[in-house]
């Protein structure tokens, strides 16, 4: 949800900028702009849609050349996505821009406030009122654009990273950060600071986090970070471990499909170095005590999309796992509704950007009430894991493309861990149960890599059923989170009407919905995960079938008891019923991706949509 981009030091800025852009396009956006100093006056090109049409209109209208400059890319909230909208905003006297990701919730009192002073706003967004209140406020800070930048920070509430440029201090951009992502890049005489890493990887690896209330002024040969009001801040700087290639699409048509086929490589990452040579399970990083987790009472998962289906998974593991009760929760949901938390909760909040809204308000409601939090998250330095009590990395890489896959096996992956510790920590195991998991979780890379072989059927299937008016999806068990997850993928993806349920709630309600050759796809549990839920699962399938519906069925190699009643028939590598969403999931994505596509939509940035969504 909105990129950010800043940039100071010896190249071109604005090739910098509109790359790094390129970068953060997977966030989701829907304008774009940037803004450079130069010779001492600031110039701007903005324009909405896809970054192709600022790049034309930067071919018809060029730029000065520069060494500063910052870049937006805007998903719009305030105001449609016009050119008038997009960022940078500029005050009235041409002097500063700014751009802005997050809603300043008193922006309606300080434009009523400008107007009254005589300022014309020339947008509708919220942002243009930071740029006319910093070239207010600069002339009486001695030129202190960062002083300035406190100063008006003060002043607003919401959520906000802004970032301005000023012609008259034509050596110096300014950041702010609250609630918002932003990290900077620390360059060798040249720094950046971005809505995330990828940015600026291709420039450096070397990374400074920014706390909450925090100003960054940024100099090519320098980084000064203080709170909102000039005390100097403390900071983080750290490694990304990863380089621009794994941001790249590496000869895949879409990064989605190249982050399907990492899956393999994800969840074996995600084990990595977890478990000692004597099969115990270490996860001393993770920062909760042996004590804590035997205190424990109760376990509460917030999270939202398809981080809340990992969650959902997590929940049959952890209870059959550890017997302490689970509860998995919209993080959207929670602090709203007086949730019973306390001293004794473990909240683990699910996210692969770390950046989400709903679920950072969620956590930070949780530790209010005294719980502990730990985090499950696949972004280092990402707010959530910084607020948390402790936290466990998800090892998944970058994910770029809207839709997530390789998060979401390895959020399961994690909670897999999370809980096996838990059950050898309060003893609800024996030892030789918990290495029989770990020895299975070992398998599931080579599984996943099996199961991708279903890939050509999966896409072969999706051509044939891209006029479907709807698709439901059926499951139980951790089948129905799949369900779940299988649905999202294919509204988010194919704009069409997808529907997940557990199949036991069919005749509860959503069996009325069948009709001739409606595609129903049916996730089977493992026949050794259960007998009932095995025969239970097959008698819906001919339920749907019975009135009409058009069978696909995801079944395990050598479950036969279902093959009378698939029109389709997937099959997944054997494995226990608990690990079964590893590999079931994956054609799921593939069909989403291959309908996506079928239909000629954008797979890596369906509409509408935002990676990181980082408003309520
Ligand atoms: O970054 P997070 O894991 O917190 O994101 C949560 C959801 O926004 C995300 O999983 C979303 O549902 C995906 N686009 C689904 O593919």
């Amino acid at each position: 949800m909105c990129g950010i981009v800043g940039y100071v030091g010896e190249k071109q800025a604005l090739s910098v900028v509109v790359d790094g852009l390129r970068r953060l396009e997977y966030r989701g956006y829907d304008s774009a702009g940037v803004a450079v100093v130069s010779d001492g006056s600031l110039e701007t090109r903005k324009k909405a849609g896809k970054l192709a049409n600022l790049e034309s209109l930067l071919g018809e209208d060029p730029l000065p050349q520069s060494t500063i400059g910052i870049g937006h890319t805007r998903w719009a909230t305030h105001g449609g996505p016009t050119d008038a909208n997009a960022h940078p905003h500029v005050s009235e006297d041409g002097k500063v821009a700014v751009i802005h990701n997050g809603i300043i919730e008193n922006f309606a009192e300080l434009r009523a406030e400008l107007s009254s002073r005589g300022v014309t706003l020339r947008s509708e967004t919220d942002t243009e009122v930071v740029a006319h209140l910093l070239a207010e406020t600069l002339p009486s800070t001695n030129m202190n654009l960062a002083e300035a930048m406190r100063i008006v920070c003060r002043q607003l509430s919401g959520a906000f990273t802004l970032v301005a440029v000023h012609c008259d201090v034509p050596d110096v951009v300014v950041g702010a950060r609250r609630n918002s992502p932003l990290v900077v890049g620390r360059g060798d005489g040249e720094n950046f600071l971005a809505s995330d890493v990828a940015a600026f990887i291709a420039h450096t690896r070397h990374a400074v986090e920014l706390g909450q209330d925090q100003v960054v002024e940024l100099r090519s040969e320098s980084i000064t970070v203080t709170d909102f009001d000039g005390q100097p801040a403390p900071t983080v700087e750290y490694e990304v471990t990863w380089d621009a290639s794994a941001a790249e699409k590496g000869g895949y048509e879409t990064f989605m499909a190249k982050e399907i086929a990492e899956q393999p490589k994800a969840v074996a990452d995600t084990l990595l170095g977890r478990v000692d040579a004597q099969g115990q399970l270490k996860l001393d990083e993770m920062r909760l005590s042996e004590e804590q987790l035997r205190e424990i009472d109760k376990v509460v998962v917030i999270a939202c999309g398809t981080a809340y289906h990992a969650g959902m998974v997590a929940k049959y593991a952890l209870e059959h796992w550890t017997r302490v009760p689970c509860e998995v929760e919209l993080a959207s949901e929670f602090r709203y509704r007086d949730p019973v938390v306390g001293p004794r909760t473990l909240v683990v909040a699910i996210s692969q950007s770390g950046e989400t809204m709903d679920t950072l308000m969620a956590m930070r409601y949780a530790r209010e009430q005294g719980a502990k939090v730990l985090a499950i998250c696949n972004t280092q330095g990402s707010t959530i894991p910084r607020e948390s009590d402790a936290v466990l990395y998800t090892h998944a890489g970058p994910e770029v493309a809207v839709a997530s896959t390789k998060a979401f096996l390895t959020q399961i992956v994690a909670t897999f861990l999370v809980s096996l510790y838990v059950a050898q920590v309060r003893q609800t195991m024996s030892q030789a149960d918990i290495d029989a998991v770990v020895r299975e979780l070992s398998d599931m890379p080579g599984k996943v890599d099996l199961v991708l072989d279903t890939t050509e059927e999966m896409k072969a299937l999706a051509d044939e059923l891209k006029d479907s008016r709807s698709v439901l999806f059926i499951g139980r068990h951790v089948g129905f989170p799949v369900a779940l997850e299988g649905a999202l993928k294919l509204k988010e993806l194919a704009y069409m009407h997808a529907e997940g349920f557990a199949a036991g709630e069919l005749k509860h309600g959503p069996i009325a919905l069948l009709e001739d050759g409606l595609p129903v796809i049916v996730v089977v549990p493992p026949p050794g995960g259960g007998a009932i839920v095995h025969e239970k699962i097959v008698s819906n399938i001919q339920e749907v079938r019975a009135r009409g519906a058009r069978t696909i069925v995801i079944a395990e190699e050598g479950d036969d008891a279902v093959i009378p009643y698939a029109d389709h028939l997937i099959r997944v590598p054997a494995c226990p019923a608990l690990l079964q969403p590893l590999v079931a999931t994956v054609p799921l994505q593939v069909f989403a991706a291959a309908m996506s596509a079928a239909k000629g939509h954008d797979v890596d940035q369906p509409r509408n949509l935002a990676k990181s969504v980082t408003v309520e």
